[in-house]
């Protein structure tokens, strides 16, 4: 480190997870990036922040939840949504199209980028809405700035955005040239087993909603997008066999799978009812076995939240009458690292599953490493840590976690966004510095 060096921000003495392994370095801010790692002089910094017996993470990206706004926001608002995210450890967050309006055009998503400005506290990017109508345009559509890509909704879920057949998905491949993500459930399955569901029994959402369709449609969007040479993501992987059917093709699919699925089970329908209905479904644990392998062997690639919050109320309509969704991106952090406590994956794996991973998959500019030149967003946590979730520190409008009650291991402490100490301690200290993330296809864009 060279003497006499300033930085606006230094984090000292954490240990730091990053490309290089785990280790103790101290971290320079300079102009909301990254300056210098290694040992820095203490009367070198604006702001120096004590991190000794803390582990400072890339910060980490949840690319995958549903704010509601416009259209819903008496269950979520872009604001509430990021406190969330920032009050978990979160530092940016990829939002879904399944608004109202739907985010199927250029002023939809514009119309969230402004409504994000100075009400955001967290990082983020809008997917872009794909359906049979817009489908010519999204090549132009996924290239707008503060765009993450195109959304697919290929089996129905809360919204009205769908396109279930082969022509349709083939149209709207046929057109982009991004890395685009699936909600990969067969809706002619889903129509034929409807009467599957059992009124008042949320345990046969997974009945319903079986393996079987989830398979289906996955292995018709990777035939699908081999045929048209085009990437795709597949969004929260919920079967064994599908985990297994894409090992085969890592070439064109990325693969997303979520806290819920790899933590809850079918066990749990009892217990937590309708609050457990997800889509697609949680379900027994031999899925969740064949997740887990697929953490293991690297087919999965990263971890999403699929935050979907739905109020109490409307949870407690009885089954099927309820929505799908539960909150999640508060939550993904310490549920994960209780996981990392118990030994079923390594600090390292989760870094390279909520930051490397993401920035990897979409091509994300300028975040999900610590090294020099980099922004400088960091989740902050304490591996050590002991907490009990409640719905009381859920700051989703939704206020209510389905893992109530569970006792985690690793909290998060601290979440820096740019160089912005946004969350310290459970506190919101610095509000709304939020901006759109960049990315490297789009980059001429804004
Ligand atoms: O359970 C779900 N809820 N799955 C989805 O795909 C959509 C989400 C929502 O928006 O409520």
């Amino acid at each position: 480190m060279a003497m006499g060096e300033r930085y606006d921000l230094v984090l000292a003495g954490g240990t730091v997870v990053n490309h290089d392994g785990v280790g103790r370095r101290d971290i320079g801010v300079r102009g909301g990036r990254i300056a210098a790692l290694g040992a820095i002089p203490a009367a070198s910094a604006g702001e120096w922040i004590d991190c000794t017996g803390l582990t400072i993470l890339p910060g980490v990206i949840d690319t995958q939840v549903h704010f509601r706004e416009p259209g819903a926001e008496h269950k979520e608002d872009l604001e509430s949504g990021s406190r969330a995210a920032v009050l978990g450890g979160v530092t940016a967050v990829f939002e879904m199209p399944n608004t109202n309006p739907l985010t199927v055009s250029a002023a939809a998503l514009a119309d969230k980028l402004t409504r994000a400005q100075g009400r955001m506290h967290c990082d983020h990017a809008f997917f872009m809405g794909g359906t049979r109508d817009n489908a010519h345009e999204l090549g132009e559509l996924e290239m707008l700035p503060g765009c993450a890509g195109v959304k697919v909704f290929m089996g129905s879920s809360t919204g009205s955005l769908l396109v279930e057949d082969d022509n349709g998905i083939a149209e709207i491949l046929r057109h982009i040239r991004r890395r685009a993500a699936f909600h990969a459930e067969d809706e002619f399955r889903l129509r034929e087993r409807l009467s599957e569901r059992v009124a008042g029994d949320a345990a046969s959402h997974p009945v319903w909603r079986d393996s079987a369709a989830a398979l289906m449609a996955t292995e018709r969007l990777v035939r699908l997008a081999r045929a048209a040479g085009k990437r795709i993501h597949i969004l929260h992987i919920s079967t064994a066999e599908e985990m297994r059917f894409l090992a085969g093709h890592k070439d064109v699919a990325s693969v997303e799978v979520t806290p819920h699925h790899l933590t809850l089970s079918a066990d749990d329908y009892a217990r937590l009812g309708t609050k457990l209905q997800m889509n697609p479904p949680v379900r027994d644990r031999a899925h969740r076995d064949g997740l887990w392998a697929g953490v293991a062997n690297g087919v999965a690639d990263i971890l999403g939240s699929d935050h979907a919050p739905h109020t109490l109320a409307e949870k407690e309509k009885p089954y099927p009458a309820s929505p799908s969704g539960m909150a999640g991106v508060q939550t993904l952090v310490p549920v994960m690292l209780d996981h990392v406590a118990k030994g079923r994956m390594s600090i390292e794996r989760f870094v390279d599953m909520t930051s490397a991973g993401p920035a990897r998959l979409f091509q994300i500019a300028g975040k999900g490493r610590i090294a020099a030149g980099y922004d400088a967003d960091f989740t902050v946590v304490d591996l050590k840590r002991s907490e009990i979730l409640t719905d009381a520190w859920i700051a989703s409008k939704a206020g209510w976690t389905p893992y109530a009650g569970m006792a985690v291991t690793g909290w998060p402490v601290g979440t820096i966004i740019r160089g912005n100490r946004v969350m310290w301690d459970g506190e919101l200290v610095t509000p709304s510095v939020g901006a759109p993330v960049r990315f490297l296809e789009t980059l001429a864009r804004g």
